[in-house]
């Protein structure tokens, strides 16, 4: 971990010294546990410079566009590897022999079905409800279910929650779609792969098998394994965060789907879609370049820009060669909302704005095109997302709990309200 320290000098008043610490890779960061004693805390809104925790799953270089689950490049994962095969890296850390991801593979298929209980809560909702907020609730839900596992102590019970997760909540996402469709629920199929199991349980019918695309098939697992974990973002922060008072893992991974759910994160690969058909024609664009640009205005070009990568995503690239794949596939290279995304790309790519504020296409500017040409609606696209960061989320919570330095998550905070004041009673205030 290194021995360098570092010092903060308060004016007129002591110095402080800190120890500064090293991981594998990446920045270092000051050791500032002993602040507090010292009747100093740091601010950091939005944990711009805060390290959360240690981890040892998902490491980026935001400035060289680097993302590697347990050391190995997204690049190869997304070439080479199957969804079922990251998440038993992400889960156990090591990639699985044939065996290890037989065995795995046969757990995940056999824990797919959801209670029948579970399906009377979809009841309960509009059936225009969003699949989001379906989906926040059900899962949540499911943390009424296994009191044979409630035990966070016991790696066996965290072990079993985490496969229930990964099968289950594709189930949920795809139960949330039939019913916002007013069509009967699809069992899930054992014999077919995550991937296509979930594109049967979406799309096949009493009245109608689904013959999957095996290309269809294979980008949406891409879209799986380019989604699974992507170390400290806002949901898997709030899993953490839930998780550390040691409350129940469904409801925690239901308060990342809560998270996720929002446009600055797991939501911009809906709202990118809407922006695309706003944007409705090429010739549109600049308009929407300059309300972009426009300080006054609130509208972002959706799907542009990173809190850490600041030269490109590499998982945008990837999902740009799948975007291409499968509308080759399609016959539809020319569909009008992908053209409108390439030429907005160009445009913005030369834009001085979006250069000096380093703004590229991001994971989810090319997502929702891939999603809508495999015939996802698009109020399932962040879903989808839900169900690839599940893994992700599950793991995340798994290291933290079995973590000997985890503690419950208490941030502190500047107060800039009033001082105390004495209570007036209603007669008497102005
Ligand atoms: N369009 C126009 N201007 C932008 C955009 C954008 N998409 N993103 C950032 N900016 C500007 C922003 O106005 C600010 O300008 P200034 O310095 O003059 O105030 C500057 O760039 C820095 O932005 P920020 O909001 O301080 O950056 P952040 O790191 O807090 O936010 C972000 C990162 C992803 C939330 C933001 O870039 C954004 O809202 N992008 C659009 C939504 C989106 O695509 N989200 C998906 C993220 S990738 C998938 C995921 O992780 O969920």
């Amino acid at each position: 971990m290194g021995n360098r320290k570092a010092y903060i000098r308060i004016e007129g008043g002591e110095e402080i010294e800190l120890p500064v610490l090293s991981g594998t890779m990446g920045a270092d960061v000051i050791d500032i546990r002993n602040l507090g004693k010292h009747g100093l805390f740091t601010y950091d809104p939005g944990y711009v410079s805060t390290a959360s925790c240690s981890s040892k799953i998902t490491f980026i270089d935001g400035d060289e566009g680097v993302l590697l689950h347990r050391g190995y490049p997204i690049e190869q994962l997304a070439e080479h590897a199957d969804f079922i095969e990251v998440c038993h890296l992400l889960y156990y850390g090591e990639l699985p022999t044939m065996a290890q991801k037989q065995e795995f593979d046969f757990v995940i298929r056999h824990h797919t079905m959801v209670n029948d209980q579970v399906t009377s809560f979809f009841k309960g909702f509009r059936r225009d409800a969003h699949p989001m907020a379906v989906m926040v609730s059900v899962v949540g839900a499911l943390s009424a279910f296994y009191q044979d596992s409630g035990d966070v102590t016991d790696p066996l019970h965290r072990e079993i929650s985490a496969h229930r997760l990964i099968a289950k909540v594709p189930t949920i996402a795809a139960m949330s779609f039939k019913y916002n469709t007013g069509m009967p629920f699809a069992y899930p199929k054992n014999s077919l792969s995550y991937a296509a199991n979930f594109l049967h349980m979406m799309f096949s019918t009493p009245c109608e098998e689904y013959v999957p695309n095996p290309v269809m098939v294979r980008a949406l697992d891409r879209i799986f394994i380019l989604h699974a974990d992507h170390e400290q973002n806002a949901s898997t922060s709030t899993v953490r965060l839930a998780g550390s008072s040691g409350t129940n893992p469904f409801a925690c991974i239901a308060a990342g789907i809560a998270s996720l759910w929002g446009p600055a994160h797991g939501g911009a690969n809906e709202a990118v879609l809407k922006m695309l058909e706003e944007i409705g024609d090429v010739a549109h664009i600049p308009k929407f370049i300059e309300r972009a640009k426009d300080k006054k205005n609130p509208f972002r070009l959706m799907g542009f820009g990173h809190r850490v990568y600041k030269n490109f995503d590499p998982r945008a690239n990837l999902m740009r060669q799948t975007c291409h794949k499968v509308l080759n596939e399609l016959g539809a290279h020319d569909d009008r909302l992908f053209q409108i995304a390439l030429e907005l790309e160009r445009i913005a790519l030369e834009d001085k704005y979006f250069i000096e504020k380093k703004l590229y296409p991001n994971v989810d500017f090319y997502s929702g095109i891939v999603l809508r040409a495999i015939g996802i609606p698009t109020n399932m696209f962040t879903a989808i997302f839900a169900i690839s960061r599940t893994i992700g989320w599950i793991t995340q919570w798994d290291e933290m709990i079995s973590d000997p330095e985890q503690k419950i998550g208490r941030p502190r905070q500047l107060f800039t309200g009033p001082e105390k004041r004495d209570f007036v009673p209603i007669s008497l205030r102005e």
